[in-house]
C-alpha cells in the first residue's frame, strides 16, 4: 500500500517533469522582433533619418555601409538570424522596408530619458510612441492582431544616459539619478505591455567605462585592475542592479508577461578581461580611427579648410574588440550574442528561442 503510493507519487512527479521538459525544449517560434535602443542595436535609423553611416562601416559582412556602426553585424542581427527572421528594418527607413517580422526603433545616440543633452532626440519614450503608431497603422492596414502579443521585445539602452551624465557629474551624483532613469525605463515597459507586448528580453548596460573614447576623454580618472574607468563602471553596475530589481518587480506586477534579464555587462567585460586568451590585441585599441580623432570619426570625411580628410580602416579587424572607439566589432558582437542566445547570461537561463511563457500542452 505504502509502496504503491510512493510509486504513484514518483510517476506523477515524472509526468510533471516530462511535461515541463517538453515545454522547455520547444521553441517559442517568435513571429517578429521589436527592438528599442541606441547605436548598439541601430540597424540604420540614424543613417536614414540624419545622415549616412559612411564606409568602412559594414565592410566585413555587408560589403558596404549598412547603417550600422560596426564592420559587420550587430548583436541584434545575430539574434534575428538565430530566430530565423530577417534583419530588422529601421522604423525610420522607408526604402525597401520589410516589417513582416518586426521593426527596429533603436536609434544611435538615444537615451532612456528625454534630456536635451542627449546625442539623439529619439529617446525611449519617443521610440515607444513610434511603436504605437506603427502598431495602430499596421492593424488598420493589414488587420494583424496576434503577432504583437507573440513577438519578442528586445531592449538595449542606458549607456548614453550614463556616459553623458559622467561628463559633468561625480560617481555619487550620477548614481543619484539612476532611480529616475529606471523609472522612465519602467514607464516605457509598461506602455509596451499595455499595447500587448508579453515577451521581453532586457539587455543590461555594458561596461561603459571600458569604451576607448571615454578612456581618452578621462585620462586622470581612476582605473580598475583591467584599465577601465572605475567610477563609470561602478555606475553601470549600480544601474544594472536597480534594473534587475525592477524587472523582478515587473514580473509580479504584469501577470502575463515573461521577462528575461540579460547580463550583457558580464559578456562584454569578459571580452576585455580575457582579451589575450580570446586572440584580441590591446582591448582599448580600436580598428577604425577617425580623422577627427576618436570615436564617431570612423569613415568621416571632413573639410575644415577645403582639404579632404579620411579616417583609416584596418585589415586585421578580427583582432579588435572595439571597432571605432565606441562600438564593437562584428567579432566581439558575435561572441556576446552567442552568450545571449544560449541563455548562459540570462535570468531565467533560457536560450533566446525559448524566452516565452512555458505553456502546458
Ligand atoms: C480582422 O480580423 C478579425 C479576426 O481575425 C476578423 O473577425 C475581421 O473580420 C477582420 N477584419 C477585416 C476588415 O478583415
Ligand atoms: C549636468 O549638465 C546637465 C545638462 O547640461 C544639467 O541638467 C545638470 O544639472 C548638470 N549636473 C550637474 C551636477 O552639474
Ligand atoms: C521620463 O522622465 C522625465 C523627467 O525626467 C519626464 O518628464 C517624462 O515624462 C518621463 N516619462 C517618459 C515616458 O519619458
Ligand atoms: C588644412 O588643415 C589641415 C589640418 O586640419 C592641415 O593639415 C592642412 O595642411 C590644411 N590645408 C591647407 C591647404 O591649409
Ligand atoms: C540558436 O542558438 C541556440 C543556442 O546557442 C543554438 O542551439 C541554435 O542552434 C541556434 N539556431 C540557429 C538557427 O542559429
Amino acid at each position: 500500500m505504502a509502496i504503491s503510493k510512493i510509486t504513484l507519487g514518483i510517476i506523477v512527479l515524472l509526468l510533471g517533469l516530462i511535461d515541463k521538459l517538453s515545454a522547455v525544449s520547444s521553441s517559442c517560434n517568435f513571429p517578429a522582433v521589436f527592438n528599442f535602443g541606441d547605436s548598439n542595436s541601430d540597424t540604420g535609423a540614424i543613417s536614414a533619418a540624419i545622415g549616412e553611416v559612411p564606409p568602412p562601416n559594414g565592410v566585413a559582412f555587408f560589403g558596404r555601409s549598412a547603417g550600422r556602426h560596426s564592420d559587420g553585424r550587430l548583436i541584434i542581427d545575430f539574434i534575428t538570424e538565430n530566430l530565423t527572421l530577417p534583419y530588422l528594418t529601421p522604423y525610420l527607413d522607408s526604402v525597401g522596408a520589410n516589417y513582416r517580422h518586426g521593426a527596429n526603433f533603436a536609434t544611435g545616440g538615444s537615451c532612456i530619458r528625454p534630456t536635451l543633452s542627449c546625442f539623439s532626440q529619439f529617446h525611449l519614450g519617443t521610440q515607444v510612441s513610434q511603436f504605437i503608431h506603427f502598431k495602430t497603422r499596421t492593424l488598420s492596414l493589414y488587420n494583424q492582431t496576434n503577432d504583437f502579443s507573440k513577438a519578442l521585445y528586445t531592449l538595449d539602452i542606458g549607456q548614453n544616459d550614463l556616459a553623458i551624465g559622467f561628463q559633468n557629474m561625480t560617481e555619487e551624483q550620477l548614481k543619484a539619478t539612476i532611480p529616475a532613469i529606471i523609472e522612465n525605463f519602467t514607464i516605457a515597459l509598461k506602455l509596451l505591455y499595455k499595447e500587448g507586448a508579453r515577451f521581453f528580453s532586457i539587455h543590461n548596460t555594458g561596461p561603459t567605462g571600458c569604451l576607448p573614447y571615454l578612456l581618452k576623454a578621462f585620462p586622470a580618472t581612476p582605473r580598475d585592475p583591467y584599465g577601465c574607468l572605475k567610477p563609470l563602471n561602478n555606475v553601470a553596475i549600480e544601474f544594472n542592479k536597480q534594473l534587475k530589481n525592477k524587472i523582478n518587480e515587473l514580473k509580479k506586477e504584469l501577470p502575463s508577461s515573461f521577462f528575461t534579464y540579460v547580463d550583457v555587462y558580464s559578456a562584454k567585460y569578459n571580452l576585455i578581461t580575457k582579451a589575450k586568451t580570446l586572440g584580441f590585441v590591446d582591448p582599448f585599441d580600436y580598428c577604425c580611427v577617425g580623422a577627427i580623432g576618436r570615436g564617431m570619426g570612423c569613415g568621416k570625411t571632413i573639410f575644415p579648410n577645403g582639404t579632404e580628410l579620411y579616417s583609416s580602416s584596418c585589415e586585421n579587424r578580427k583582432n579588435f574588440i572595439s571597432w571605432d572607439g565606441i562600438h564593437y566589432t562584428e567579432t566581439a558582437n558575435m561572441l556576446v550574442a552567442n552568450r545571449i542566445l544560449d541563455g548562459s547570461i540570462s535570468d531565467p537561463p533560457l536560450p533566446t528561442q525559448k524566452g516565452c511563457k512555458l505553456t502546458k500542452k
